[in-house]
């Protein structure tokens, strides 16, 4: 039978909460004139986003706008993207102290963020991404403690990062991507123990990665690419299990990949250390790492043999290209046959490195989802392997620049998606196979600097969408039919020169251009 002056009690208590909350925070009006200040400063608004914030209906019932049911204050200010709004985000946005959703992506607000935000205590999600803001992140930002997502990705900022951002420990994402940041990246974001993504690639960062980073245990996702970092990667960011994508390419970054990486990071599907100073081998524990898709080692200085890849049955691409991988050895290329299981593949490049040795059969092995298949620049010898016609994506097979030697297998004609055919500067002998006039989208083929011979099949007038044709310096015979030359309508650069061709030309040059096809 108490309960009921309890309850009065309870009554009065909540009364009394809100009549404060209304008298010292402020109220719903306070909340109204300053959504009118938001939209007074709005210049072009072509898709009439904000023609519904007017008198007639409550500022609740407002376009992009939601309030809490019980107090009627702004909660949420959610702007649809793509709505091709101009205009700056008024200071006035720090008088909606309820906001825990400010949501303004993909349109064009520019000017400075307003200091006024860090007013905005209970904000939770704090999106501008793809904007036109200028100037600095609000630097005394410190007191939007329950901030858990930040992203002022895609707009014009420059400045710092503010080291008050290592106090908003409810912080799971980060992204700063593609502004002009400057300074280093601050120590202090190590104390984020709920940070999963960390974006802060396309910037001007220098400095090292902070070793507090291998504090992050549940960071996932890292991008810093395309800054000025230098040093080394802390080994401690090595261990951390939780990460799925580690990108740090186009950096100047220096040191060894650790040897355990692939038994470290276990969950890790993209590893993106490309256009750096990286030295020393591939880890063979890299194979252990059986959910990668994305390698990324291009164009650093790892040398050594590269492992067996037999369990990374989900790679997709695998670029080693541009670095000083393989001995020149026989066996250079046995790491090949490995990625055989892998179901996804689709970009093999790996042009620019040491490795010699014969070319596998088992490349014919590799799945049919292979779209790019790069050996250029290498000392690989032995021939273009007979089934090679089972590689039906291909889009671009380039080998020139090796050893290899043998014909060109008439079977080429069943990659039909080929666009890129370099085979130059090997040693390929026979004929030219009349097969290749069937690739119908071929766009550029060189077979310049090997000893093919016989003449020119008539059937490369097929290839209609040839640019770039190259056959010199080959013992090619035989007249130069106008047919081909015909070729020339279309081909930018038609090189058949330091060959044994006999008779005259068929035409005057300068009438090329009127040769019907
Ligand atoms: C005010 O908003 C309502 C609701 O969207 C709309 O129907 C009305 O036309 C608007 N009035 C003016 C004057 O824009
Ligand atoms: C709203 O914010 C502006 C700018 O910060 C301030 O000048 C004004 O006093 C605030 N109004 C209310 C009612 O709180
Ligand atoms: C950014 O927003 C504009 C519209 O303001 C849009 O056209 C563009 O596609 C967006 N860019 C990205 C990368 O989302
Ligand atoms: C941040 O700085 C701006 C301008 O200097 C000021 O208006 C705002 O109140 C400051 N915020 C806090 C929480 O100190
Ligand atoms: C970025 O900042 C640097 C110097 O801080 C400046 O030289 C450069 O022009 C800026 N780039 C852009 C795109 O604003
Ligand atoms: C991380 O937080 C601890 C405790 O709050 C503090 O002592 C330390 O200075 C912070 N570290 C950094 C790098 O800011
Ligand atoms: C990595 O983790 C292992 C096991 O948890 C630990 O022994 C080692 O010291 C850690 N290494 C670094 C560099 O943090
Ligand atoms: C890593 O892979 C090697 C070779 O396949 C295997 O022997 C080893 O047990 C694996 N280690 C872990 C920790 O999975
Ligand atoms: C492919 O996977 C099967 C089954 O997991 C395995 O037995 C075989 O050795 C793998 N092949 C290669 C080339 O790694
Ligand atoms: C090419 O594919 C065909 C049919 O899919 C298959 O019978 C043949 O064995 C394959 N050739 C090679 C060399 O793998
Ligand atoms: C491919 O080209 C050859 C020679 O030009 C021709 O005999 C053959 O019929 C063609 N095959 C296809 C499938 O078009
Ligand atoms: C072209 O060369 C081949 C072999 O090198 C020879 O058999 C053929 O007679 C030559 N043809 C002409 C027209 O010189």
């Amino acid at each position: 039978m108490g309960l009921v002056p309890h309850l009065q009690l309870i009554i009065y208590i909540y009364i009394y909460i809100y009549i404060y909350i209304c008298v010292c925070v402020g109220n719903n009006e306070t909340d109204r004139l300053a959504l009118l200040e938001f939209k007074a400063k709005i210049t072009h608004d072509p898709l009439q986003l904000l023609s519904s914030w007017n008198d007639s209906i409550h500022f609740c019932q407002w376009r992009g706008v939601t309030c809490g049911r019980r107090h009627q204050r702004v909660i949420v200010l959610d702007l649809l993207p793509f709505s091709e709004l101009v205009g700056s985000i008024s200071p006035h946005v720090g008088n909606l102290s309820f906001l825990k959703h400010l949501s303004l992506l993909d349109n064009s607000f520019h000017n400075e963020i307003p200091l006024e935000i860090d007013r905005l205590r209970r904000l939770q999600f704090l999106r501008l991404y793809n904007n036109t803001h200028i100037g600095k992140i609000p630097r005394n930002l410190s007191h939007c403690t329950n901030l858990k997502f930040i992203n002022f990705g895609r707009n014009l900022l420059d400045g710092e990062i503010p080291t008050t951002l290592g106090t908003f420990s409810k912080l799971r994402v980060i992204n700063f991507e593609n502004n002009n940041l400057t300074g280093s990246i601050p120590p202090s974001l190590g104390n984020l123990s709920s940070l999963e993504v960390f974006a802060t690639a396309w910037n001007n960062l220098g400095g090292s990665i902070p070793h507090s980073f291998g504090q992050l245990t549940k960071l996932t996702n890292f991008y810093v690419g395309e800054n000025r970092l230098s040093g080394r990667i802390p080994p401690s960011i090595f261990n951390l299990s939780s990460l799925q994508v580690f990108d740090v390419g186009v950096n100047q970054i220096q040191g060894h990949l650790p040897l355990d990486i692939g038994i470290t990071l276990q969950n890790i599907k993209g590893l993106s250390i490309f256009a750096n100073q990286f030295t020393g081998p591939i880890p063979i524990s890299i194979s252990n790492a059986s959910n990668l898709w994305q390698l990324q080692l291009n164009d650093n200085n790892l040398s050594g043999k590269v492992p067996s890849l037999d369990k990374l049955n989900k790679l997709s691409q695998f670029l080693i290209y541009f670095n000083e991988l393989g001995n020149g050895g026989a066996n250079d290329l046995s790491f090949l046959c490995s990625l055989t299981n892998a179901t996804d593949l689709s970009f093999v490049w790996m042009h620019v490195n040491n490795f010699g040795g014969e070319l596998p059969k088992c490349i014919v092995n590799f799945s049919t989802t292979l779209t790019q298949l790069i050996l250029s620049t290498n000392k690989i010898s032995g021939n273009i392997p007979i089934g090679i016609g089972n590689l039906t994506n291909l889009n671009v097979l380039a080998m020139e620049n090796n050893k290899l030697s043998g014909h060109i297998p008439f079977e080429i004609e069943k990659l039909q998606k080929l666009q890129y055919l370099v085979l130059s500067a090997n040693n390929f002998f026979g004929n030219i196979p009349s097969s290749l006039g069937n690739l119908t989208i071929l766009t550029a083929l060189y077979l310049d600097h090997n000893n093919l011979q016989g003449s020119i099949p008539l059937s490369l007038v097929k290839c209609e969408n040839m640019i770039d044709l190259d056959l010199s310096e080959n013992n090619l015979n035989g007249t130069i039919s106008y047919q081909v030359l015909g070729l020339s309508f279309t081909a930018i650069s038609l090189d058949l020169s330091a060959n044994k061709f006999t008779g005259v030309l068929p035409i005057e040059v300068e009438n090329l251009k009127n040769l019907e096809r």
